[in-house]
């Protein structure tokens, strides 16, 4: 049961960090400027603990499955993804110009990442 409900926890905050991300992507994209956007803190708040419920529940569920350090790979890769997550934020506001690239990229990450979940490949 404790497994099930930390993947709920781990989903949930990756769907928080999706949609902070993709808030202030289509904002950037369509022109605004991060001190212009009256929605900054929780956005902000969202993407934070967005990524904290993510990491809670993935190491909830690590703990569950018996997996210890060393981890393997596919882990360290997710690990990665949600390093780079936490700071595409800042990269959302500091290059509005690369927002549509940014966009794209973050789908790819999120489909490694669920590769990684699923296939378990290394
Ligand atoms: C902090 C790093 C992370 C850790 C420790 C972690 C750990 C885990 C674990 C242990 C599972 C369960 C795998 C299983 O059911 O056998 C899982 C599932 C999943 N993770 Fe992560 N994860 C992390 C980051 C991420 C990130 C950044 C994403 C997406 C952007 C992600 C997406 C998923 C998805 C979609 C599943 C569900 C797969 C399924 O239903 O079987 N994870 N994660």
């Amino acid at each position: 049961m404790a497994l099930l409900i930390y993947k709920i926890i781990h989903l949930t905050g990756i769907a928080m960090t999706l949609m902070a991300l993709g808030g202030a992507m289509v904002y950037t994209i369509a022109g605004g400027r991060k001190a212009d956007l009256r929605w900054r803190k929780p956005v902000a708040i969202t993407h934070g603990v967005g990524l904290f419920l993510a990491l809670l529940g993935g190491f909830g569920m690590l703990a569950r499955m018996g997996i210890h350090w060393p981890w393997p790979g596919y882990i360290f890769v997710k690990v990665v993804v949600w390093v780079l997550f936490g700071g595409l934020l800042t990269l959302i506001y500091k290059k509005p110009d690369a927002g549509k690239g940014l966009w794209a990229a973050t789908i790819a990450l999120f489909a490694l990442a669920a590769y990684m979940a699923i296939f378990k490949p290394f």
